[in-house]
């Protein structure tokens, strides 16, 4: 739930306000892409929303999930641009590792069975270095589910995938979310992408240009 969200940043020649007043709330089960231009803002906004970032001004509460300190990695999944993985970890140890810093328990076996949701399983002991960059997406994706977070928060989680790996990929996610009843909110370039999502979001200038709600593929919630 966001209210009235602001995220400006000071720098050399001025400030730059990257969210300028957004309003929305998110539901469980929803698939919400936001998409605009290089610069609009969609990471920022992303930011906000995953907890990563505390706005200049407005509101971010997340009523279903719980108080800021407790969202991650449990109750919030993250999939950064380029995947992100830690270079010293094999695979399965990098899907392993919210699981660890949660509760420990059965972290092999639950980070494999998220692996297996994106066909990645069998990259299990490999490297970051070892993964070619649609492969480490889709392990970014498996470590963002392991825990079974209530909300994911992907930034172009498929960039580096071509678009048949690229709609494996997000098709993949969305029969994740509705079968756990998880809302995904994806930042996406690829229009294929965002029309697999029931809503987009279309930014410009920090601003939401439009919010339509696609009624031909709605959600569970
Ligand atoms: N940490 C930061 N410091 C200063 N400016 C930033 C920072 N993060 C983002 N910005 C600026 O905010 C605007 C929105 O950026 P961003 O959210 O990354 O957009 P997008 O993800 O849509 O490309 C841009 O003008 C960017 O330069
Ligand atoms: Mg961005």
């Amino acid at each position: 739930m966001a209210a009235d969200l602001w995220r400006s940043f000071q720098r050399e020649r001025g400030v730059v306000a990257a969210v300028q007043g957004c309003s929305f709330k998110i539901h469980a089960g929803e698939a919400i892409a936001i998409m605009g231009p290089s610069g609009c803002g969609k990471t920022t906004l992303l930011n906000l929303i995953a907890g990563l970032d505390v706005p200049s001004s407005g509101r971010m509460e997340w009523p279903g999930l719980g108080s800021l300190d407790t969202l991650r990695p449990e109750r919030i999944g993250v999939v950064f641009q380029s995947a992100n993985l830690m270079p010293a970890l094999t695979t399965i140890e990098n899907v392993e590792l919210p699981i660890l810093l949660s509760s420990g328990t059965e972290a092999k076996a639950r980070a494999l069975a998220a692996l297996a949701i994106f066909g990645a399983e069998i990259l299990a002991s490999k490297l970051p270095e070892q993964l070619s960059g649609g492969q480490a997406e889709r392990v970014a994706a498996a470590r963002a589910i392991v825990t079974n977070p209530e909300l994911i928060v992907a930034d172009e989680p498929t960039g580096q995938l071509d678009q048949a790996g690229a709609a494996i990929l997000v098709d993949r996610l969305r029969a994740w979310g509705q079968q756990t009843g998880s809302a995904i909110i994806i930042a996406t370039h690829d229009e294929r992408v965002a029309a697999k999502m029931n809503r987009i979001w279309r930014m410009r200038h920090g601003k939401f240009e439009s919010m339509v709600e696609r009624s031909a593929c709605t959600g569970t919630g």
